[in-house]
């Protein structure tokens, strides 16, 4: 799970993997702002790219996968939004942006091995433009999980975890575990997204 094979074999199938819907804080924290560009790491099918090219962002769309990139670009085709999204395959643990910045730099459940976060949240934070945001969302450790490897339970994190990845010119929004119910082949569970919300001041 934390290499490209395994989500190129994942994203090969003839199912859909996720819902197609945005992710919840995504929607509950972008909603209102003034839209621009913006980059989503750990994009997969494009969910969440899709969503907020329709609502007036400009996105580039990252993942390690080509699979995942290609089927996200398909499924961009059909909601009718390619003009506005490209794409870009990153890995987030050795992410640069290379001087490009974004008024909205977002990540959604993407999980590196051993506290690898902190670091992706590090880079990720390089990207972000004056008066821009950055927003991490991810699970947070939780017995709904105990049936994952200790490996995944492990890069699983808190919000508050990634606060030391912030340069100093950013101001923290959010920083906590927001409680949401989930549903996953047929299952319900409570979980709690770990979500960060930080804005650039300079
Ligand atoms: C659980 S999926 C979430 C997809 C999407 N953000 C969503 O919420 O529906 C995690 C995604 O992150 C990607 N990913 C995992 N590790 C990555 C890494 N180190 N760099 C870039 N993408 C990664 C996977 O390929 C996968 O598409």
């Amino acid at each position: 799970m934390f290499e490209p094979p395994s989500w190129d074999e994942r994203y090969s199938g003839p199912e859909q993997v996720f819902s197609g819907k945005p992710n919840t804080q995504l929607v509950a924290e972008v909603t209102g702002l003034m839209p621009g560009t913006a980059l989503d790491v750990g994009c997969g099918e494009g969910g969440d790219v899709i969503w907020l090219a329709r609502q007036g962002w400009t996105v580039t769309g990252a993942d390690f996968s080509t699979n995942g990139l290609v089927r996200a670009a398909r499924h961009a085709e059909q909601a009718g939004v390619a003009e506005r999204v490209d794409w870009w395959r990153v890995d987030a643990r050795t992410f640069a942006a290379g001087g490009r910045t974004y008024d909205l730099v977002s990540s959604h459940f993407l999980h590196p091995p051993d506290g690898g976060m902190l670091g992706v949240a590090r880079r990720l934070a390089e990207a972000v433009a004056h008066s821009g945001h950055l927003l991490i969302v991810g699970h947070a450790p939780s017995d709904a999980f105990t049936h994952l490897t200790a490996s995944h339970r492990k890069a699983m994190f808190l919000a508050e975890e990634l606060l030391a990845g912030l340069p100093d010119d950013f101001d923290v929004l959010v920083a906590e575990q927001r409680p949401r119910t989930m549903t996953r082949d047929g299952v319900t569970m409570d979980v709690h997204d770990s979500t960060l919300l930080a804005r650039r001041t300079s």
